[in-house]
């Protein structure tokens, strides 16, 4: 049921709040700061090194936990596309953890790579939404997004639980192997648990992404940059654009830019740049001047600060909460997913349902 929404999409978005809350009740121990992740089939010190698979949004929450797990733990990190993994010849280590992302737990390649997994004896273990899924079923362990049914084609309080789950591991993980410090620990549970009023906070971002969102519709294409914890995000949020406004966008590292895609640039192209404060900001900004020189039009994204920008000649800024650099992600995907939604809409599409399409992709 939709309730007041025009799309289930729509209600996912407004949704993420109390999805996340729900989530971070199953696994935080909200009393002692603790996380709870019961029935761990394995020894922590039979793992070294981990390995995520994807496809899609999955794919991107994948990429995204690489950056968490090297920056609060010391394991070694791989991620795969999923089609990818399936067909190559990976190295197998029994110390390796193998873990499978998918919101509808039935996506043929991902469980295809799970499939050559399991026939290795590695481990596996799966971040999943829908956990009567054969993706779940055939992993040796399970973690559970607890978002509720996601009904939109285009991933979004799915793609938030992706995140969070995988986020909750990498604490985990990192105080279990002793590579993150217990009062860090701490503080960043008790960042966590402010997680889901920020979400809430950074939803009201609305009127300004509705107004921006048509030059999005009428360009040619357009770009999306992030760096660091960010790029991931800039990847998604091109994701969106593209398969719910059917422009062609797309992500990119902004450090990359020099490397080739500078030449797109051209007079009144929109570029969305990711620019939290957090260590990568003065080079993302420095990318931001650089494309603003070649004509783009610079939707900037950022977090409230006591500083201004120092920066002329940005089309548009909006602000998003601010938080501990790990959990900027959070926050940055809300206004792109509005974006997303608001360019479609301006188009007339079916937004639930995007054309060429299906939620869960059972075929290769
Ligand atoms: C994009 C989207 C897809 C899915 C992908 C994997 O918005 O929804 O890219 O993320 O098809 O699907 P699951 O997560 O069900 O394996």
């Amino acid at each position: 049921d939709k309730g007041d929404f025009k799309h289930f999409m729509a209600k996912e978005i407004e949704e993420q709040p109390t999805t996340l809350k729900n989530c971070i009740n199953e696994y935080v121990d909200k009393i002692n700061n603790d996380i709870n992740i019961y029935n761990f089939p394995w020894n922590i010190k039979e793992i070294s090194s981990v390995t995520l698979i994807g496809c899609g949004t999955a794919y991107h929450s994948c990429l995204m936990a690489k950056y968490w797990f090297e920056e609060n733990t010391t394991l070694e990190v791989t991620i795969d596309i999923a089609s990818e993994f399936r067909y190559r010849k990976n190295r197998f280590k029994d110390d390796n953890l193998y873990i499978f992302v998918s919101q509808s737990g039935e996506t043929a390649d991902t469980y295809a790579a799970l499939d050559l997994c399991n026939k290795n004896n590695m481990k596996t273990c799966s971040v999943v939404n829908v956990i009567e899924s054969s993706i779940a079923r055939d992993s040796n362990f399970v973690l559970p997004i607890h978002c509720g049914q996601e009904i939109g084609v285009a991933s979004t309080k799915a793609f938030m639980g992706q995140m969070l789950v995988l986020y909750i591991l990498v604490l985990k993980l990192g105080i279990l192997r002793k590579d993150l410090d217990k009062d860090l620990y701490l503080n960043k549970i008790k960042d966590l648990k402010l997680l889901p009023k920020l979400v809430e906070q950074t939803l009201l971002t609305e009127s300004k992404i509705q107004t921006v969102s048509s030059s999005f519709t009428d360009a040619k294409g357009s770009m999306f940059l992030g760096r660091g914890f960010s790029y991931p995000i800039a990847l998604e949020g091109a994701l969106k654009l593209k398969e719910l406004a059917y422009v062609h966008a797309e992500g990119y590292p902004a450090g990359e830019m020099k490397h080739g895609p500078l030449a797109l640039i051209e007079d009144g192209m929109p570029v969305v740049v990711l620019a939290p404060r957090d260590n990568y900001y003065k080079k993302t900004i420095s990318n931001m001047q650089e494309v603003i020189a070649r004509g783009a039009k610079v939707l900037l994204i950022t977090n409230k600060s006591k500083d201004e920008v120092f920066s002329e000649n940005i089309w548009e800024t909006v602000l998003v909460e601010s938080a501990n650099d790990d959990l900027l992600p959070f926050l940055l995907t809300v206004p792109l997913q509005k974006l997303a939604y608001y360019s479609a809409l301006k188009k007339g599409y079916d937004i639930d349902k995007p054309r060429n399409l299906a939620k869960s992709v059972t075929v290769e």
